[in-house]
């Protein structure tokens, strides 16, 4: 059987990732979860972890879940390691969201100035799990689920030894959903050709049983109503004549760079009404662990359904499942370009539809992007790359180019303005600057 070794396992997240191998055990055969987690979070891993156990022994599967903040001891011979963590918790969540905004720039954790500092705080951490991977798991595989997803990923390929790495988020296969919904038809029936990045992906094609339905989707989705989104971004829907020119599906977090404007008012008024999202989410959270603290509950509570995470455990046990089985379905992760979308390096991770296979992701050629689209996605690498590399020298300059070259970002002024207070908020957990 199989070892699975999640890191961050305190997470309000948990319950989805046991219900996925619960799903799949006839076919993925789980021996042990272990649930992961810090100091910090011991509390939270202990009411989710016995959530967890009661949950599998509801539907009698033999897994065993070990709860543990030894991380070492957990890794030894694991052969898969997910990653979910949030250094510093929802408190740093807050701070990424609501500095910029106070600056006039939107604050979203995974973009803009909240993503970068989210990237100085958590590569450094998955560099370090990274050398205990290769001491004590050379051969398992790392499954990030940890944002900025992209960043994270591309940070193991370049920076560490881990060769065997795939990021994974939910935005691609909550694309897919939201599709077969709209057109009303089986999930299994859609597919869709996937490239750019993580939070920065398109669909440059849409497919109900081979043939394609992307004018279709295009036209539908410029409605407000029929948006296809995530809970944790307000769409608006799209102006027809432009979504029609750009000839390709954007994903909900395009919202942040085509509509900057009406995005940052929007975050604005809820900030002042019901703060940020971190703040929604910590409400969340802990409704959330009122209920899993319920001894008689032994399922994932309908209510996880309000995070943005949704199909998480499916997008997270399909791919395992397609890895251990060796079952070549095709399935869009974030993994290295390899030259499959040109005008991206080599070396870069990319969020590209893959062929799933036992020795990994193998990314299907896009070759070049539409040209309306290729400019934000080469400069959201910049950005990106630039960042990593912030994020392991700890140079301050290399720092503030990274967070002036984001799109979202205003002028080199601002961007210092807000940097200068993220790396004091955040002074706890960048010890490399
Ligand atoms: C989407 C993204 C995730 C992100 C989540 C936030 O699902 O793909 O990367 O973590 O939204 O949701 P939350 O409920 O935490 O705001
Ligand atoms: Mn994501």
């Amino acid at each position: 059987g199989l070892k699975i070794v999640t890191i961050g396992g305190g997470s309000s997240y948990t319950p989805e990732l046991i219900e996925g191998f619960i799903k799949y055990h006839s076919d993925l055969p789980v021996r042990e979860i272990w649930l992961v987690d810090v100091e910090a979070g011991k509390e939270k891993l202990e009411i989710v972890g016995n959530l967890a156990k009661r949950m599998v022994k509801e539907v009698g599967v033999p897994i065993e879940i070990h709860l543990t903040l030894d991380r070492k001891e957990a890794l030894k011979n694991a052969d898969f390691v997910t990653t979910q963590f949030r250094v510093g918790m929802l408190a740093a969540r807050g701070k990424d969201e609501s500095i910029p905004l106070k600056h006039g720039v939107l604050g979203q954790e995974t973009n803009g100035p909240g993503g970068l500092l989210k990237a100085l705080r958590t590569i450094p951490v998955i560099l370090d799990i990274c050398r205990e991977m290769e001491e004590l798991c050379p051969n398992a595989w790392l499954i990030n689920f940890t944002n900025p997803a992209g960043m994270v990923t591309e940070a193991v390929l370049r920076y560490s030894n881990i060769k065997k790495v795939v990021g994974l988020c939910n935005v691609p296969i909550g694309m897919e959903m939201g599709v077969a919904k709209l057109l009303n038809v089986d999930h299994s029936r859609v597919r869709i050709d996937f490239a750019g990045l993580n939070h920065m992906v398109y669909g440059l094609d849409v497919y109900v049983d081979g043939v394609s339905v992307k004018d279709e989707v295009i036209s539908l989705i410029t409605d407000p109503e029929k948006s296809i989104t995530m809970q944790n971004i307000h769409a608006m829907g799209w102006e027809p004549e432009f979504l029609q020119a750009l000839n390709v599906f954007p994903c909900p977090y395009h919202n942040y760079y085509y509509k900057s404007g009406d995005m940052l008012e929007k975050e604005l008024k809820n900030f002042k009404e019901g703060g940020t999202r971190a703040e929604v989410v910590k409400k969340l959270e802990d409704e959330l662990f009122e209920l899993y603290k319920d001894p008689t509950l032994a399922i994932k509570p309908p209510q996880l359904e309000k995070r943005g995470g949704a199909y998480y455990s499916d997008a997270a046990v399909r791919l395992i499942h397609s890895m251990y089985t060796d079952k070549r379905d095709i399935q869009p992760v974030n993994t290295i370009n390899r030259g499959a979308i040109a005008g991206l390096p080599y070396e870069s991770a990319v969020e590209v539809s893959c062929v799933i296979t036992k020795d990994g992701p193998k990314p299907i050629t896009m070759g070049e992007l539409p040209v309306a689209i290729r400019g934000l996605v080469q400069s959201i690498k910049s950005f990106e790359q630039v960042a990593i590399e912030a994020a392991v020298t700890g140079d301050y300059g290399t720092a503030l180019l990274a967070m002036t070259i984001n799109p979202l970002v205003p002028s080199d002024r601002v961007a210092k303005v807000i940097l200068d207070e993220m790396l004091e908020a955040h002074q706890a957990y960048l010890p490399q600057f």
